[in-house]
């Protein structure tokens, strides 16, 4: 049985529930519906085109379990989709339904973290190559100079899961030390991909103590409280029962239930939706 009216949090396939995972933790009491589009991850080399259109499929699949709001939870589809979804599909589905990314969330407070004004981004191709990052930032922070790096063989390294081994340090090192040619004084690291809190440690252990990591939870998890917070008209109509449902595009759900305790911590029961 679906909780109607559960908030719907979306990701290419696993990276959405480390955001997730913060989400539930601040704001336990609303019905959630996750849902990772595994078969078709990852999206982040995808083209513009293609990320749009399984965005927008899956946002739907969203709407129609009832979902009124819906948490793009991955930095590449709202780099790359989350405009065209706000801007013109919305309107032609549910003008009433609402769709919020993680890109805008992050830009608004990440320029208080730095004291040298010089931030690191690491991201999918898909993220870095758009300049959301560098465009957000720029928006609330125009003093703060971003330089930003493509890391296109963690996310593989993740979800085959050989982030903890010793042959991930080769490419941890490989993006980092790219990044930080760009400019000796970034102090502040931003990990602009759902997936790459699995890789704190070792990205931390790599780096000078003068620079901070952030990952993005907490801080998509504080402004969708915020969000709501300013949108009674949402937050009213959102059921409050506690409940946590999991949707997965593959049909090895037995797969999904195993890897997702990498980036949840709990243990998931997934269920299978299938897209064209
Ligand atoms: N987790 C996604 C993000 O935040 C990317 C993973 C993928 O390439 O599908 O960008």
């Amino acid at each position: 049985m679906l909780s109607k009216q559960s908030i719907g949090v979306f990701d290419s396939g696993y990276g959405g529930l480390t955001v997730f995972k913060s989400i539930a933790k601040l704001l336990p009491g609303y019905d959630y519906i996750y849902l990772g589009d595994n078969v078709r991850a990852p999206y982040g080399n995808r083209s513009f085109k293609t990320i749009h259109q399984y965005t927008w499929e899956c946002v739907q699949l969203l709407f129609e379990m009832g979902c009124p709001l819906v948490v793009l939870a991955c930095n590449t589809a709202s780099a790359k989709a989350l405009r065209t979804i706000q801007q013109q599909d919305l309107k032609n589905v549910d003008p009433a339904k609402r769709v919020l990314g993680v890109i805008r969330p992050t830009a608004e407070v990440i320029g208080n973290y730095t004291s040298t004004k010089q931030i690191g981004v690491l991201g999918t191709k898909g993220t870095v190559q758009s300049n959301s990052y560098g465009i957000e930032i720029g928006n609330f922070f125009p003093d703060v100079k971003v330089y930003q790096q493509a890391c296109p063989l963690w996310v593989p390294l993740i979800e085959n899961g050989e982030h903890n081994k010793p042959g991930a340090d080769y490419f941890v090192k490989q993006y980092l030390d790219q990044l930080l040619s760009q400019s000796a004084d970034i102090d502040t690291l931003l990990l602009a991909c759902t997936h790459y809190p699995l890789l704190q440690d070792k990205i931390e252990a790599y780096l000078p103590d003068h620079i901070r990591v952030i990952a993005q939870g907490e801080i998509i998890a504080q402004s969708l409280q915020d969000y709501l917070r300013r949108h009674p008209e949402i937050e009213s109509g959102l059921s409050k029962n506690g409940n946590q449902q999991f949707f997965t595009t593959t049909d090895d759900t037995l797969d999904f239930d195993q890897n997702a305790t990498m980036f949840f911590s709990e243990k998931i029961k997934s269920t299978y939706i299938p897209v064209k």
